[in-house]
């Protein structure tokens, strides 16, 4: 019953096989390796996108963080939602990379930035004349942190609000698989098609043991990327274990199906969760991450039958959790989960 978060996951067999496979003799290094040659070319592919630029790092934070880095100059604004993963949960990584752009947060519902607010917060930045930061970048998040699910629409109009003041999109894809299995958009109408310039592309919650692509839509970039990653120290010497992983989580549509499996599990506690009077669900569930609310006596009932998730503070003496469902989340465990939440 461990609903903590995807990432406590472990890694999925067929990432592992690929990284024992990859151990066998030598490869070029930092990044020379055959391997990262069929990766680019599979996420080209992919993404309909022949010239895209692509590199692995090891956290999603670092792709986060050199991505924005490469938008936005030190006195830009990055507009992001008020609970954006870059705002809360990076440390300050975005604004140490950027060497100081500030992070402008927008507010709207459920997770997903509010096209209107988007539009209020960049001609404030902008009415600020010399005294301000500059307008700089937007960042939106797809499964957002609430976990709902941008549809291609959404981030297209976002994007066109970006685009409308010159602005650059960085799209955080940590769980890209989630959110193209419940929209059943293409990788390509999910992004560039929608007007985002450099992707996030997550693997590790998905069931990679640490790997997450930076795909960048303008090639003219790429150099840039390449030395950012060098100096952040984020360049892998033995890079091949990087590639190795992304090679098997895109073969044969692995990462599809990992991720169609988490939304589904998630799915399944919805369901669950529906017939229970007690739990009420804060936000719809659009992927595999559930925010339900219920009273301490049932926290404490679940903790004490094993039940792993994290307890988020809520308003009205009410208490939230935060359920996370994964690639190798089982049915068993969901109905375990659900058995323990009855009593
Ligand atoms: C939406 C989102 N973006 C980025 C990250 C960062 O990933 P990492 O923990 O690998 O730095 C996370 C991890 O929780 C996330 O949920």
């Amino acid at each position: 019953m461990w609903f903590t978060s995807d990432n406590a996951s472990g890694a999925a067999p067929e990432i592992m096989a690929a990284v024992a496979r990859a151990n066998d003799g030598y490869a070029r290094s930092y990044g020379a390796d055959a391997l990262m040659d069929k990766v680019r070319d599979q996420l080209r592919d992919l993404f309909e996108a022949p010239e895209a630029a692509v590199f692995l790092v090891t956290t999603g934070t670092v792709a986060n963080a050199l991505s924005l880095a490469l938008l936005t100059p030190p006195w830009g604004a990055v507009f992001c939602h008020t609970h954006a993963h870059i705002a809360e949960d990076e440390c300050g990584a975005p604004e140490f990379y950027t060497s100081g752009a500030k992070l402008v947060l927008v507010g709207g519902a459920q997770g997903r930035m509010e096209p209107e607010a988007l539009e209020a917060a960049i001609l404030r930045a902008r009415g600020a004349g010399v005294h301000g930061v500059q307008p700089g970048a937007v960042s939106i998040t797809n499964v957002t942190e609430a976990g709902t699910v941008h549809s291609v629409a959404e981030v297209a109009a976002l994007a066109a609000v970006a685009k409308a003041h010159g602005l650059p999109v960085h799209l955080d894809g940590a769980r890209f698989a989630n959110a193209l299995v419940a929209t059943g958009a293409t990788a390509a109408e999910m992004t560039w098609k929608a007007g985002v310039d450099v992707l996030s592309f997550g693997g590790t919650k998905n069931g990679c043991l640490g790997v997450e692509a930076v795909v960048i839509f303008d090639p003219a970039k790429a150099w840039e990327f390449e030395l950012r990653r060098k100096r952040a120290g984020h360049l892998m010497s033995k890079h091949r274990y990087l590639s190795a992983q992304m090679t098997a989580y895109l073969e044969d549509g692995l990462w599809l199906k990992l991720a169609a499996h988490a939304n589904a599990m998630g799915a399944r506690l919805a369901r669950g969760l529906a017939q229970m009077p007690e739990a009420d669900l804060v936000h719809p569930v659009e992927a595999n991450i559930l925010f339900p609310e219920w009273s301490e006596g049932t926290h404490a009932r679940l903790e004490a039958a094993g039940a792993m998730y994290y307890p988020y503070p809520a308003p009205m003496g009410r208490e939230r959790a935060r359920l996370v469902a994964s690639w190798s989340t089982t049915e068993a465990d969901v109905d375990s989960f659900l058995a323990a939440l009855r009593g």
